[in-house]
């Protein structure tokens, strides 16, 4: 029986990787990652590294997937990501048929862990489901970068015995629990954050968390939201891309 694992890598620092991730990897034959154009060219080379840090006991191939393409109109947005997943699904059942032979293991590497905010998981499931190529499949968790963040910032996510929310940029105005205490969010293209009544609320934030480009800012939202939203604009024109997670938290609270 063919087997896929799909190994959570964490988010930015190759150091943050597990040892049953380490091990996992010592078992594979075929690396799938997806090619998603040039503005990830780092993230398939951090990839790539891994690979050669941690599989050279035995011979392995990698699998390059061709991401498919995505609607990204707004008004279109369940239906859109929904359309897509269905293509990829299919790309990713062709390539899991023809590069993996019977008891070979397949792998795909996730940035972070494979349970937040990742669609390879779901994509896989749905392949899965569908029973027209077997394989059995597991996942291995990585740190996620809500985790990074919180290390980075030397701060604990949670309030003593409260809730944390995580969300995303596009939802963080209409949800508005915001602003109760502890909000992360995640997958922000917009700098969300600007549309707060900010007086009493610091912020957390972090960029390319655990890399050598890592820039961190912590404070009041107030004073910290344009320095931000330009350290943003500049560090993403330099190196075409940038991922940049944050923590919202009213002022005064405990946390532990
Ligand atoms: C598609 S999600 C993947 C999340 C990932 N599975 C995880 O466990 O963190 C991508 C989002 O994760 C966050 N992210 C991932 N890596 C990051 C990093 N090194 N620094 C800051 N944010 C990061 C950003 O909010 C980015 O938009």
């Amino acid at each position: 029986m063919r087997r896929l694992i799909l190994i959570g890598i964490g988010a930015g620092n190759p150091d943050y990787i597990t040892v049953q991730a380490i091990n996992a990897l010592k078992q594979v034959d075929v690396v799938f990652v997806t090619d998603k154009g040039e503005e990830t060219a780092d993230l398939l080379r951090a990839r790539k590294d891994v690979c050669e840090r941690y599989m050279q006991a035995r011979p392995y191939r990698i699998v390059e997937i061709e991401d498919a393409k995505r609607d990204r109109r707004p008004d279109a947005y369940q239906f859109a990501v929904a359309a897509w997943h269905e293509k990829r699904a299919a790309s990713y059942e062709r390539v899991i048929r023809e590069q993996l032979s019977e008891n070979d293991v397949g792998a795909f590497l996730v940035w972070g862990d494979p349970c937040l905010y990742d669609s390879t998981l779901r994509i896989i499931g749905q392949v899965a489901a569908r029973k027209t190529v077997e394989f059995e499949w597991e996942i291995i968790p990585g740190i996620t970068s809500i985790q990074a963040l919180a290390a980075r910032h030397r701060i604990s996510l949670n309030e003593i015995g409260e809730p944390i929310h995580i969300t995303t940029g596009r939802r963080l105005n209409d949800e508005r629990p915001a602003v109760g205490t502890n909000v992360l969010v995640m997958l922000d293209g917009n700098c969300a954050f600007k549309t707060l009544a900010n007086d009493d609320i610091d912020i957390f934030w972090g960029a390319y968390l655990g890399t050598p480009d890592e820039i961190l800012f912590a404070g009041k939202l107030s004073e910290l939201g344009e320095r931000i939203e330009q350290a943003r604009t500049s560090a993403r024109s330099q190196k075409g891309w940038i991922m940049d997670t944050y923590l919202l938290r009213k002022r005064g609270s405990t946390a532990c």
